[in-house]
């Protein structure tokens, strides 16, 4: 009877080459209506060495088998068959060289996973990463297995005129029956998680762009019709990323086109398939009536990424899975700097190190904790992490840091001398790096190995007589299983501020290794005040004494604008921290003197760069403080976070509604510059404050922008305010944004579904339940489920309800979604796995809800590896 499905755990320590090869895929797709026939011809050999009889293994999932045959020669059934579930075996001896011939049938049209070949509306498209190949054809579906394709698709020419693969398009003509084809070849050998197909009615623009060799590369963006207006955005990021890339590190780009698809439904952000990358619509599209600033600058960012993985990903790829990092981590990095460059290095910067303390920090505290290349897993959708990801760009900024941009370049060269090509591993990367630069970097190695967050603490002594200053920095890590990790190489960034502000002595980079080790600087002539871990130079957390007037000191003199920054975050948490106390404890809360001092401070200064004044003014957000408490007590800390933005807004009103009046732009002409953007990130802040005061002034302030907004950045800053402040304004606001915006635009949607959400009313969940009601909902789409499901996950006090409503709803609607699409589901059960850090009434309905799910008959391996892991 109905079996449950074998979970199989995959380790990174059992890494073998396979025993034969796949050196070249040829690939006919035919579409129809209702089923897609997909003929392949693979061009085997068996590896030197490999046994004569060793058997030819072949991943497959979810395929209907025609035929099989070799050479030419139908195989019997008695030579092969499913030794796992998705794995095929055809029996040796084989010869050292054969064509192995398939046919399939699969229906994109009924695959709701999006992983394998689909129908996004109206558009057949495919997604390969990480082990979606298979799902199309049997192959060898693993990243050490390079072949070069060249593919084939026919389909009708009326509903489908648009016919795009990898590489160049090398025939195309007329076919019987109002169909067409077109053949595609890619000489760039790759692996099957690169490849991609598209198919659909589809609008377009072009343009070109120039090499530094001068070969002009064709470069097309492709959507559905109605949305080509709003693909220039990202055509002129793209011409930027080029740019950039072969200014920064010499790499030019290799084929004579560059496509980009957009389509709606899709898992992650985007993906970068050889020369055909492919977009989730919310990723690319963007104009201002629809997309906010951010969503402009996520959008330059993301394209970049896709394209960079062409050089980090591409020609060099990953040997296996366990090595995702290799090209996530260092792409991710990559587009970091590309963005700072672009835009401003301090603002990116601290947007970052935000999504990496409230998004990667408690991953590494949790159960779901692992090193950046992980030992082992189920689903390998599921480590498609913050950490792999964030945590894994740390790591390659660690070494930019420790090396320098110049010797960081000289370890690029090298690992591109050595490894265009091939499949490679993290531990060749940094080797790279090392011989590069005649460092060692053995020790680095730490940070592929071992999971969890490193605690620094640092003790400073200055003796006044000898002049002398000394630092101690001690480090410890608790890995996930509880033990005490060895210690970390990493770079701490030190600069020394003299009384007046100015720099004492040279900015310094400390190198640490070892568990406790002391620096000393002679002949500094008097007691400086420390700046420390300049830029975020670590992904650590960092502990050092010091008092508020030494934080105001730093936030009005340190020429690091980063640790500027901190400084105010510092201080900021300090009071909500102590005012959740107080709330605990029954006492009254309160609000520091010296913190609304240093606001005001802030708010007047009218010297600073806007976005930057705007980040100082904007208080840490909730998953950021929740790390910082030993137990998350989501009440006290939503009560202590509201007072102390109430009592900042009551304290500074005036100044706050001067500084929003200053900041307003004439409504009938929309800019987009750095410094129109600047003003209305400082005056959205200044609004949020105001809406705090929840009075009839402020609100009507807020709905008026909302009527008023000529771009979406200020109607979404106004909505969120007053989505969170229930009543007339609010209704009339959100009404005209469904009406006017979002009702026939599925991105624009998602917006206003996400504000709800988000918003922090008594009426949270009667609100998701009914969004999730909206005849406009529709659970099949992830950018839809995400807006919901996600934000009300980021709810803190209505999401985590002490009667545990708000888990069983998610894992009602998590249950329901794992039938569809399992990659998007486990990925929302993430949001109940850090159930340790709370009180004990919401770890017992957190963890209930984990075990019902882990009991469910029939969920799938991608889901069940959640559970399983957190409750572990
Ligand atoms: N490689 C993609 C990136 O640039 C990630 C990705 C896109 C992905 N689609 C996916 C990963 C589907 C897993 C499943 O980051
Ligand atoms: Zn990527």
């Amino acid at each position: 009877m109905a079996e449950k499905k074998a979970l199989k755990e995959k380790f990174r320590r059992d890494y073998t080459p396979t025993n034969y090869f796949v050196e070249q895929v040829n690939l006919l797709f035919q579409v129809f209506e209702d089923c897609t026939k997909v003929s392949s011809s693979l061009k085997v050999k068996r590896r030197d060495g490999a046994p004569e009889n060793a058997p030819f293994q072949l991943d497959g999932e979810g395929l209907t088998l025609q035929s099989l045959s070799i050479d030419g020669e139908t195989l019997p059934p008695s030579r092969y068959s499913w030794v796992e579930e998705d794995l095929l075996e055809i029996s040796g001896p084989l010869p050292s060289s054969f064509v192995l011939q398939s046919l399939v049938t699969t229906k994109p049209e009924e695959n709701t996973q999006l992983s394998g070949l689909y129908k996004s509306s109206s558009i057949y498209c495919t997604q390969c990463e990480a082990e979606g190949f298979r799902r199309i054809t049997l192959m060898q579906d693993r990243p050490d297995i390079m072949a070069t394709y060249e593919v084939r698709i026919e389909a009708d020419k009326e509903s489908c005129p648009v016919l795009l693969s990898n590489g160049n398009m090398t025939e195309n003509g007329d076919l019987e029956n109002g169909r067409h084809f077109a053949t595609y070849n890619d000489p760039f050998p790759k692996p099957s998680y690169l490849f991609a197909m598209v198919a659909g009615d589809l609008g377009f623009i072009r343009d070109t762009f120039v090499t530094r060799s001068e070969k002009v590369v064709a470069l097309n963006m492709y959507s559905e019709h109605n949305n080509v207006k709003k693909l220039y955005h990202a055509m002129d990021s793209l011409k930027k990323a080029m740019r950039w890339d072969e200014e920064t590190f010499g790499l030019e780009y290799d084929l004579d086109i560059f496509n980009v698809v957009a389509v709606n439904d899709f898992n992650m952000g985007a993906m970068e398939n050889k020369s055909l990358n492919i977009f989730n619509t919310s990723c690319v599209l963007a104009s201002p009536e629809t997309a906010t600033d951010a969503d402009y600058e996520r959008i330059q960012g993301i394209i970049a990424h896709e394209y960079f993985h062409n050089w980090t990903g591409n020609r060099v790829t990953c040997r296996d899975w366990f090595q995702l990092t290799l090209k996530e981590g260092l792409t991710v990095f990559r587009d970091q700097q590309f963005s700072m460059d672009m835009t401003s290095a301090a603002v990116k910067r601290i947007e970052d190190v935000n999504v990496v303390r409230s998004m990667q920090f408690p991953e590494d505290n949790g159960p779901m904790a692992h090193p950046i290349r992980p030992e082992s897993y189920i689903a390998m959708d599921n480590f498609y992490t913050v950490t792999v990801y964030r945590k894994g760009a740390e790591v390659i900024r660690m070494y930019h840091t420790l090396l320098g941009k110049e010797g960081f370049r000289k370890g690029m060269d090298l690992y591109f001398q050595r490894h265009d090509g091939s499949a490679v591993t993290c531990d060749d990367f940094r080797r790279a790096m090392a011989d590069a630069n005649g460092v060692d970097l053995t020790q680095f190695e730490r940070w592929y190995l071992q999971a969890g967050t490193p605690v620094v603490r640092c003790e400073a002594k200055y003796d006044v007589e000898a002049k002398r200053l000394s630092l101690l920095l001690k480090q410890s890590c608790r890995t996930p299983q509880g033990g005490d990790a060895l210690p970390f190489h990493m770079p701490i960034r030190v600069g020394f501020l003299a009384q007046d502000g100015s720099e004492l002595l040279p900015e310094r980079v400390l190198e640490l290794k070892e568990a406790s080790q002391e620096f000393v600087i002679e002949n500094v002539n008097s007691k400086p005040v420390l700046s420390l871990l300049r830029g975020f130079s670590a992904p650590i957390k960092l502990e050092y004494e010091r008092d508020d007037e030494e934080l105001a000191f730093l936030m009005a003199h340190d020429k690091d604008s980063f640790n500027r920054w901190e400084a105010g975050q510092l201080m900021f948490s300090r009071t909500i921290h102590a005012n959740a106390k107080a709330m605990q404890a029954g006492q009254a809360m309160q609000l520091n003197a010296k913190l609304v001092d240093a606001v005001r401070r802030t708010l007047l200064d009218t010297s600073l760069d806007k976005s930057l004044q705007a980040y100082a003014l904007t208080l840490p957000n909730l998953q950021n403080l929740a790390e910082s408490m030993e137990i998350v007590d989501p009440d006290a800390l939503v009560d202590a976070y509201k007072f102390t933005k109430k009592e900042i807004a009551r304290s500074l009103r005036d100044h706050l509604l001067k500084t929003y009046e200053a900041n307003l732009l004439p409504e009938d002409s929309f800019r987009n510059d750095a410094e129109a953007i600047g003003m209305r990130r400082l005056k959205n802040v200044c609004l949020g404050y105001l809406a705090a005061l929840g009075d009839k002034e402020v609100l009507d302030v807020c709905l008026k922008q909302a009527l008023t907004a000529n771009c979406m950045t200020d109607l979404v800053a106004a909505a969120s305010c007053l989505a969170a402040n229930p009543g007339e304004q609010s209704d009339k606001a959100l009404e005209h944004f469904y009406q006017q915006h979002a009702k026939d635009d599925n991105l624009v949607f998602c917006k206003w579904i996400a504000i709800q959400a988000a918003a922090c009313t008594d009426q949270a969940l009667e609100i998701v339940d009914k969004l999730f009601k909206h005849p406009s909902f529709t659970i099949k789409n992830p950018n839809i489920c995400r807006s919901l499901f996600i934000s009300f996950a980021g709810n803190m006090k209505h999401f985590h309800r002490a009667d545990g409503s708000g888990h069983r709803w998610l894992t009602d609607r998590i249950l329901e979604l794992d039938k569809l699409n399992p990659q998007t589901a486990a990925k929302i059960l993430t949001k109940l796995a850090g159930y340790k850090r709370f009180d004990a009434p919401r770890q017992a309905s957190m963890k209930a809800q984990l075990e019902r799910v882990r009991n469910t008959e029939g969920v799938s391996k991608d889901t069940m590896e959640i559970a399983i892991r957190a409750l572990a």
